[in-house]
C-alpha cells in the first residue's frame, strides 16, 4: 500500500463492513458536505510474543506515529497504547490493547496459544494484517467459553484483527455545541448509547468526554453453524485545552474500561 491515506481508508471499509450503523452515522453527520475527521482508531491484541502491541504498532510507525501514553485496565486483564502521527495533527490518534495472558486462566492461555502458532510471520509483518480477520477455525462453543471469562478475549477469536471502533471528532463536527447534543442525535436514528457507567464518560474537567454505540450483532461463520455476535462500535470524543491552549490529546483509562464494554452481549 502506498500511503497512509489509502492504508486508513481500507480500514474504514472493512470496519463499516462490520459495522453498518457506523457508516449510516457518518453519513448523516456528513450531510450538507460537512467534513468528519476521526480522533482515533482503536485495535485489539493479545499480548502473545508473536503479536503484542509493538507487532501492530510498527505498521504505523512506519507512516510517522510514535508511542505516547500507556494504560492500565487492571479488572479486564489489558495493557494499552497510544500513537500519534508526528507531522499532520488531523491523522488519528491510533489506540492499541493488548489481553495480558499470563494473568489468564491455562484454557485462555492454551486456546491463544494455538491460534497464534497457526498465523504465519509474514502475515503478521505485512501492514494487511491490521484487517485481515481470523487466521484459524472458530469454534462456537470455544467463543462462548472465552466470554465468560474475558469478553475481549472471545471478541479477538472471532473477529481476528480488524479495527474493533472508529471514533469522530466531536470538536470538529460544528453543527453539534456538545456531546450531549450529539448523543440526542445518534439516537435520534435509532441507535443505541453504551450506557455502562452513563452514556456520556468522562468530564471537560478530565479534559475528555467520550460516547460510544452498543455494537450491532452480526452474523458470524462457526464450526458449528451461524450465529450472531457483537461485532464493531461507533465512538464520540470531546476534548479540551490544556493550560498551553493546546487539546488534551490522552485517553482517561477509567472512562476507556467503559467503553470496551460496548462490545458486550446485550440481553
Ligand atoms: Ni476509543
Amino acid at each position: 500500500m502506498s500511503n497512509l491515506n489509502q492504508f486508513l481508508e481500507t480500514m474504514w471499509v472493512d470496519y463499516t463492513k462490520m459495522n453498518p450503523q457506523a457508516a449510516q452515522i457518518f453519513q448523516a453527520f456528513s450531510k450538507g458536505n460537512k467534513h468528519v475527521l476521526n480522533d482515533h482508531i482503536a485495535l485489539r491484541t493479545f499480548n502473545h510474543p508473536k503479536l503484542g502491541i509493538k507487532s501492530l504498532a510498527k505498521h504505523f510507525e512506519k507512516y510517522g506515529y510514535k508511542d505516547c501514553g500507556e494504560y492500565f485496565f487492571k479488572e479486564k486483564k489489558l495493557y494499552a497504547k497510544h500513537y500519534e502521527h508526528q507531522t499532520n495533527p488531523d491523522m488519528p490518534k491510533i489506540f492499541i490493547s493488548e489481553l495480558e495472558l499470563e494473568k489468564m486462566p491455562e484454557f485462555v492461555q492454551k486456546t491463544i496459544n494455538q491460534i497464534v502458532e497457526l498465523i504465519p510471520q509474514n502475515k503478521i509483518d505485512s501492514e494487511e494484517f491490521i484487517f485481515s480477520g481470523t487466521h484459524w477455525p472458530i469454534e462456537h462453543s470455544v467463543y462462548e467459553k472465552l466470554a465468560e471469562v474475558s469478553e475481549y478475549a472471545s471478541w479477538v477469536y472471532a473477529w481476528g484483527f480488524r479495527p474493533n471502533h472508529f471514533t469522530v471528532s466531536i470538536n470538529h463536527l460544528d453543527q453539534f455545541k456538545n456531546i450531549q447534543d450529539l448523543n440526542v442525535f445518534v439516537k435520534g436514528l435509532g441507535v443505541k448509547l453504551n450506557a455502562s457507567g452513563g452514556e456520556i464518560k468522562g468530564t471537560p474537567e478530565e479534559l475528555l468526554e467520550q460516547s460510544s454505540t452498543m455494537a450491532n450483532e452480526e452474523p458470524v461463520q462457526f464450526k458449528e453453524g451461524i450465529f450472531k455476535i457483537p461485532a464493531c462500535y461507533y465512538e464520540f470524543a470531546k476534548r479540551y485545552p490544556l493550560a498551553n491552549g493546546k487539546l488534551y490529546q490522552g485517553f482517561i483509562a477509567k472512562s476507556a474500561d467503559k467503553i470496551f464494554e460496548s462490545t458486550n452481549k446485550q440481553n
